[in-house]
């Protein structure tokens, strides 16, 4: 099975369809998962090996603009920049935007504008994807339920099926061989009072994509096998956490997740690291004030910023040792 046979059952003669307005757009958060999607058990559908959990950062994310051009090529914006189609990012967004052509000669324009820093670990493609197609459900008058846009956005970036909804987010790794049962389901819970505080330490692009580094880290890693069971180790203690809103069971379990999957990632061939010695640096940072009685926890995903964890009584605290840090309230109290 391949993305278009998945899009052609989702839609069936909806692919037809003739834009019912001009131009659509959509917005959708990133988001930053507190327990990871590490590696995929299908490449070509971005089926995972296991289930993750996220958290939606609130009004941070991608708000994606689709119209249909007279131009005879695809044109694409990002932040008012053109986006080059010849490059890695430009080749994937084109051959995503293949699948809703049907045989017709569409060529679309699409204009995203963000509020996170590119690439660098912000899961910036979970969000474009996940905008791009909350946008076309709309150009196209589709009326698809979440569920199927979720699968839709997962065809764009894995984790961009977490990123249709707000809050907390769980994606169902699912066992079909076609994918219809993985996509991702909102949590009906709220924690007005936690934060999530964006620590960028480097703005440029990674240097290695999650997609070559997860392939890597399963075909070389002697540890990935030890991953699915922490996994759902950590899937139910951060469940648990929510529920109970019992912050420092959710820091830790966070954290320890987060350095497990690049402890796995560490002992790949080639290795693969995405820490900077300023990333060290900021987690020993964090250490330290964790002794001294502070409860504050961070993740990390494949950039070397962090992301840090803490409840907003501990706001100006924690901003007073990290003085650039964006605090973001995802449930926006
Ligand atoms: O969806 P991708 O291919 O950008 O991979 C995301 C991988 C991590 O951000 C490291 C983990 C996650 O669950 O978001």
């Amino acid at each position: 099975m391949n993305k278009s046979d998945v899009v052609k059952l989702i839609l069936g003669e909806r692919l037809y369809y003739l834009p019912n307005h001009l131009s659509a757009n959509a917005f959708a958060p990133t988001n930053i998962a507190l327990c990871k999607y590490w590696g995929k058990r299908d490449q070509e559908l971005n089926l995972p090996v296991t289930s993750s959990l996220s958290i939606s950062l609130g009004n941070k994310g991608a708000t994606t603009e689709v119209s249909i051009t007279e131009q005879t090529q695809d044109i694409a914006l990002l932040n008012g920049e053109p986006v080059n189609l010849f490059s890695n990012f430009g080749k994937r967004l084109i051959a995503f935007l293949d699948l809703f052509r049907a045989e017709r000669a569409l060529h679309f324009k699409i204009d995203t504008q963000t509020t996170i820093p590119l690439a660098a670990g912000l899961a910036s493609s979970a969000c474009g994807f996940a905008a791009l197609v909350l946008a076309l459900n709309k150009l196209f008058h589709w009326q698809l339920d979440a569920q199927h846009l979720s699968i839709l956005a997962r065809l764009g970036s894995g984790s961009a099926c977490r990123s249709i909804w707000s809050g907390f987010v769980e994606w169902n790794r699912g066992i079909d061989a076609d994918g219809m049962d993985s996509y991702g389901s909102i949590i009906p819970e709220v924690w007005p009072e936690l934060c999530v505080g964006l620590l960028i330490i480097n703005r440029n692009e990674k240097n290695i994509s999650s997609r070559e580094a997860m392939q890597r880290t399963i075909d070389t890693s002697v540890l990935y096998p030890l991953w699915p069971e922490k996994v759902n180790h950590d899937l139910s203690a951060v469940k648990k956490a929510i529920h109970e809103k019992d912050f420092l069971l959710l820091g830790k379990t966070a954290e320890s997740n987060a350095l497990t999957m690049h402890g796995i990632m560490l002992s790949a061939w080639p290795p693969i690291s995405y820490f900077l010695p300023e990333t060290v640096a900021a987690m020993q940072k964090i250490w330290e004030l964790r002794q001294q009685g502070v409860a504050l926890y961070f993740t990390q995903d494949a950039g070397p910023n962090l992301k840090l964890l803490f409840l907003s009584s501990d706001a100006e605290l924690v901003k007073s040792h990290f003085s650039s840090l964006e605090i973001i309230s995802p449930f926006g109290v």
